[in-house]
């Protein structure tokens, strides 16, 4: 399937124009710039409140950037509630899970799915057999991206009896059902062990190489995201201070300042 390894080509998927978002008191991204290419993998990172997470929430709709602008595939994403941005091709995960625990993976992945129901299958309660055929093809492709993730065998798991690496990758697979242009992913790997971190690089690999999605990636894990990203914004305190690929970035001195500096002593955590 498409994607373009360098993620060079074509026009951007995602831009990033300027955008600054203040939080009483606090300007936590000011005036931030990058592009995302399509069908590539791109990374956000920095020091512990560098703005990493604000500047995702900005994308998804969550908080509303003071100015700027966010355009995705043509589309300005600015002023868009939550649910509009998703439904143009915006998916992401959350630092912190937000899966419903006592029910099965497959139900959480259906919920991934509701966007896209035309019949409305819930409302209708399945009474009609056009809403029952197609509950029936969007549980399919939920389960078909189930085992994409490797979560084949987990169908009817409660989420909750999963272990955390598994969990994470339910949350992945679950942004997937939104059959999403562009992944929004916030720390993936974070509090997992290296065989789980291993696997889910694996599986966002695959995202962009078998699925041609692109993914943001926000990550403290560096080695995962120089070898992941095609390309890597910089924040700190809600600033670009670098952009650009893998090896430009880690001889960047400003760069370098910013880690290794007074105020980042956690960008390992
Ligand atoms: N809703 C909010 N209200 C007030 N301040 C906020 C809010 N969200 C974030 N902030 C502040 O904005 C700054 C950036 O926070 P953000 O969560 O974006 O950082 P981050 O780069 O994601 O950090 P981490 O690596 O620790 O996740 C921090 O100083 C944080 O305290
Ligand atoms: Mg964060």
């Amino acid at each position: 399937m498409p994607g373009s390894r360098d993620g060079t080509s074509g026009p951007a998927l995602l831009e990033v124009r300027e955008v600054t978002v203040r939080f009483a008191g606090l300007t936590a991204l000011s005036e931030v710039s990058f592009t995302v290419a399509p069908g590539s993998v791109h990374a956000v990172i920095g020091p512990n409140g560098a703005g990493k997470s604000t500047c995702f929430n900005v994308l998804s709709g969550v908080y509303r950037a003071a100015s700027g602008s966010v355009r995705f595939a043509g589309a300005e994403l600015t002023a868009l509630a939550p649910h509009r941005i998703a439904a143009l091709g915006v998916a992401r995960t959350f630092q912190n899970i937000a899966l419903s625990g006592h029910q099965p993976v497959i139900d959480n992945l259906m919920l991934g799915r509701h966007r896209l129901t035309r019949a409305g299958f819930v409302s209708s309660g399945l009474r009609l057999p056009a809403a029952r055929r197609e509950w029936a093809r969007h549980r399919e492709r939920a389960a078909e991206i189930a085992e994409f993730a490797g979560l084949g065998g987990l169908l009817g798991t409660p989420v909750g009896l999963l272990p955390y690496g598994v969990r994470k990758r339910v949350e992945l697979a679950r942004a997937l059902c939104m059959e999403p242009r562009l992944l929004l992913l916030d720390e993936p790997v974070a509090g997992m062990n290296a065989g789980e971190r291993a696997e889910m690089a694996g599986l966002i690999a695959e995202v962009r190489r078998g699925l041609g999605i692109s993914v943001l990636l926000v990550e403290h894990d560096m080695g995962m995201v120089m070898r992941l990203a095609d390309r890597i914004t910089v924040l700190d305190f809600g600033r670009r201070i670098a952009d650009g690929t893998p090896g430009q970035v880690q001889d960047d001195p400003e760069v370098i300042r910013a880690y290794l500096g007074p105020s980042a002593d956690q960008e390992d955590k």
